[in-house]
C-alpha cells in the first residue's frame, strides 16, 4: 500500500486511479476473508474509532463500527442529542474532545457540506494526529458508499478480478433525485475515473442540466483533476431513452422530506415515469442488476417485488460490501497516521 497517500478520506474527487485499485484491492482480500476462517484481524489493535453522526444513519454508522471492531479497533460513538452541543460547544472542540481521549479516527456525518473538511483542516492545523473519513456531508459527498457501489459493481462485472478495470467501458444509469444526493455526486467522481459511462436520468426539478458537466473540472480547492481520462456523462429524461444498452443501473431515494419544495407533482407520478420493475428493467436488453444506497421507498424508486428478487437486487450485497470496503478505508488511513 506504498503509493496510499491520503491522510482523510473526504470527496472521491480527490482520488487517482490507483487510489481506487487500492481500495477495492484491500477491500476483496477483506470480503474473502471470513471464507478463509478469521472474522477478526489484530490490525488496529489499540487503536480507537469515535464516529459523530450529526444526522441520522442506519447502514453507515453501523458498517463503520462493525468494519472497525473487524480489525479489533476501539469504537466509540458520540450521540448529538444527549451531548454537550446543545450546552454550545463548538463542533471543533466537541470533536477535539474526542482526539484528547485518543481518537485515531473521527468518522463525521454531518448535513452541513464541509464539515468533514473543515474539521479535518483545523485538526490538521492543531497538530492532531487523527484522521477524518466523511460518512456524508450535506449534497456535498458520501466516499465510502460510492467506494462500496464501485466495489459491488466491479465484483459483480469480475468476480475474480474485481478491479476499477472490470467498469472500463460499461455504462451504469443513475435514476432519479440526483440533485440531492450525494451518494450520485460520489459515483459520478468513482465510475467516470473507472472509465464507466454514467447516464443519469429524472425530471428537470431533480436532475439539472449541469450535472452532464458535474465531472469536468475539479471542485473549488482542487487544484487538477487526478484522473487522466474520465468515462462520459449523459443525462436522458425518460427511462425508455436511458435503459437501452445499460449494463446496470442505480436508483436513489427520492427525498420525500424534500416534497414541500414542490419538486414533483406526486410519489404516484414519479413512480410511473422514473420507478423501476421487472418490466422496465428488461428495457435494458439484457438481465442487469439494480443497486439503491438505501432507505428505499417501496414502491416509489422501485417495486417491493424488484427490491427482493434475488437475481436482479444487488441492494443487499452492497450492504454486505460496506464492511470490507470500510475496514480496507480505517485500514489505509491508521496506517497513514501512524506513518507520519
Ligand atoms: C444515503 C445517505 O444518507 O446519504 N444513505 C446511505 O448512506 N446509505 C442516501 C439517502 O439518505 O437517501
Amino acid at each position: 500500500m506504498s503509493n496510499w497517500s491520503h491522510r482523510h478520506v473526504l470527496d472521491l474527487a480527490a482520488f487517482s486511479l490507483e487510489d481506487f485499485a487500492i481500495v477495492l484491492e484491500l477491500a476483496q482480500r477483506f470480503r474473502l476473508m471470513p471464507v478463509a476462517g478469521a472474522r477478526k484481524l489484530p490490525a488496529l489493535q489499540g487503536r480507537l474509532m469515535t464516529s459523530l453522526f450529526f444526522e441520522p444513519s442506519t447502514r453507515t454508522r453501523s458498517s463503520f463500527e462493525l468494519a472497525a471492531k473487524r480489525l479489533s479497533a476501539d469504537v466509540q460513538s458520540f450521540a448529538p442529542s444527549s451531548s454537550s452541543l446543545s450546552k454550545g460547544e463548538s463542533l471543533l472542540d466537541t470533536a477535539r474532545t474526542y482526539v484528547a481521549m485518543g481518537a485515531d479516527l473521527l468518522v463525521v456525518r454531518h448535513r452541513c457540506a464541509g464539515v468533514p473538511q473543515g474539521l479535518a483542516e483545523d485538526l490538521d492545523r492543531a497538530g492532531a494526529r487523527v484522521a477524518v473519513l466523511n460518512a456524508g456531508d450535506g449534497l456535498h459527498s458520501h466516499p465510502s458508499q460510492g467506494l462500496l457501489d464501485l466495489f459491488t459493481l466491479a465484483r459483480h462485472f469480475s468476480p475474480q478480478a474485481p478491479t476499477p478495470a472490470a467498469l472500463r467501458g460499461k455504462r451504469v444509469v443513475i435514476v432519479g433525485d440526483v440533485l440531492h444526493s450525494r451518494v450520485a455526486r460520489s459515483n459520478l467522481w468513482a465510475l467516470t475515473a473507472c472509465g464507466a459511462e454514467v447516464v443519469l436520468c429524472g425530471p428537470p426539478t431533480l436532475l439539472p442540466e449541469a450535472f452532464a458537466a458535474f465531472v469536468a473540472a475539479p471542485p473549488p480547492g482542487q487544484a487538477a483533476d487526478p484522473v487522466a481520462v474520465r468515462g462520459a456523462v449523459r443525462i436522458e429524461r425518460s427511462l425508455e431513452a436511458a435503459l437501452p444498452g445499460a449494463d446496470a443501473v442505480m436508483t436513489l431515494r427520492l427525498q420525500k422530506e424534500r416534497m414541500h419544495e414542490h419538486l414533483l407533482t406526486g410519489l404516484e407520478s414519479y413512480h410511473a415515469q422514473f420507478g423501476l420493475s421487472r418490466q422496465r428493467l428488461a428495457l435494458c436488453g439484457q438481465p442487469v442488476p439494480v443497486l439503491h444506497p438505501g432507505p428505499v421507498n417501496r414502491g416509489v424508486e422501485m417495486t417491493g417485488e424488484l427490491l427482493d428478487a434475488p437475481e436482479l437486487s444487488l441492494v443487499d450485497e452492497q450492504v454486505r460490501n460496506g464492511i470490507p470496503v470500510r475496514m480496507a478505508l480505517l485500514y489505509l488511513l491508521a496506517g497513514g497516521v501512524t506513518a507520519a
